[in-house]
Order: structure tokens, then sequence, then C-alpha cells
């Protein structure tokens, strides 16, 4: 028996609506070994998401939940509901996922759900962060991983990563500089969850 120890690897779920770059990079981080983890689903509400290519090509499960196939939001909830309790996941991400969460599912999976923002909280919350910032001529911007609570982009802050604004930036330039590190946050956040080195404390997170 090796006398090694080793961290039991946990079970990693994602809720994407789009491209999935983020996705992707965690996806790329577990394989090269950096996060003690797996992959085990991906849930999406969008059939033509971008993600769905890439977890066939991860052999990672795929769950579409069609936001456009239900008659209202409750009933799409249920079925996101069953279909993210189906990952028996440990951690979930929210790699651009489009949509507000209702507090049955945010409740569900308080402290094991975190999300990736393209703006340094508590700025620029909500759609479009990366222009909010352009408009309102911040010099600095950047990227925040938070665990998710009930409001929109106010959980605690478990990984914030910054750019500079250029002056010939334009939403696209920015946008692009900070998804370069929201390539690196994600993977982070995700890595120190499953090596149990997130403590929150009220609205602080300690890593350990
Ligand atoms: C990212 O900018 C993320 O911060 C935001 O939605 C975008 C998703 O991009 N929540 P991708 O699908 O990961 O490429």
């Amino acid at each position: 028996m090796s006398p090694e120890r080793s961290i039991d690897k946990k079970r990693i779920a994602f809720l994407v609506s789009g491209r999935g770059s983020n996705f992707q990079a965690v996806l790329d981080a577990v394989a090269a070994g950096d996060i003690p983890g797996i992959c085990v689903g991906l849930v999406t509400d969008n059939p033509e998401a971008y993600a769905i290519e890439r977890a066939k090509n991860a052999g990672v499960p795929v769950m579409v939940v069609d936001y456009a196939g239900f008659p209202t939001k409750a009933a799409y909830e249920e079925a996101l509901l069953v279909a993210m309790r189906g990952c028996r996941a440990d951690l979930f991400v929210l790699a651009g996922y489009m949509r507000i969460l209702g507090t049955g599912i945010v409740r569900e999976f308080s402290g094991r759900m975190m999300n990736i923002h393209p703006a340094l909280l508590p700025a620029f919350s909500g759609l479009h962060a990366q222009r909010q910032a352009i408009e309102y001529g911040v010099k600095v911007a950047g990227c925040t991983v938070h665990l998710v609570d009930e409001g929109m982009d106010t959980g605690p802050i478990v990984v914030q990563r910054c750019v500079p604004v250029l002056p010939d930036d334009d939403e696209t330039r920015l946008a692009d500089r900070i998804l370069a590190e929201e390539h690196k946050a994600l993977p982070l956040a995700v890595k120190l969850f499953c090596e149990n080195r997130l403590e929150v404390d009220g609205r602080r997170v300690w890593v350990r």
C-alpha cells in the first residue's frame, strides 16, 4: 500500500449557458492534475451552447434543461434542480450561466456553489460588467470568483484578479483581457475548494 496520503477527489459539476471557455479552463486544470477533482457533469439551459462540445470532447456527461421548453420559470427550475441533484456534485461551478437562480436552488447548494463574474465586485454586478467599467471610467478592472448567495453577484469573494483599463480599450478588448485572468482565477478557486482550503467566516473567505 502506498504510504502517500491522498486528498479524496471532489465531484465538480458545471452550469453553463454558452461558449464555456471558463469551463474549459477547469477541465484542462483537472486533466493536468492541478485540481484534485473529477468533472462529473455539465448542465446547460441552452441546447446550442458550445460548452456541450467541450464536455463531449472531455467525456463529461451533458444534461440539457432547455429553458424554452418549459411553461414557467418555476417548472424550468424544478427540472434544473433534478438535473443538478443527479450530478451528486460536491461543488457546482457557474461558468457563464446567464440566468438568476431561484432561492430554492441557491439554498440547497449553499457553500458549495461558485460563480465567475467579469468585474471586481462589488463594482459592476449584473450584465455587461465590462461595458459598465469602461463607461464608469475606472483605471483597473478584473474578475471575481465568489460563492453564490441569494443576491445577484453578492456572495463571499474567493479569488479576484485585476487588469489595467487602457486608454484605447473598448468593451471587447477589455473583456478579452479580463477573460485571460478569469481562466486563471476560476481554476484556482476550484482547486482551493477541492483541497479543502477555503474557510468561510461571514463575508470573508480565508485560504488555509
Ligand atoms: C465570462 O466572462 C464570465 O465571467 C461571465 O460569462 C462569461 C462566460 O464566458 N459570467 P465563457 O462561457 O466561460 O467563455
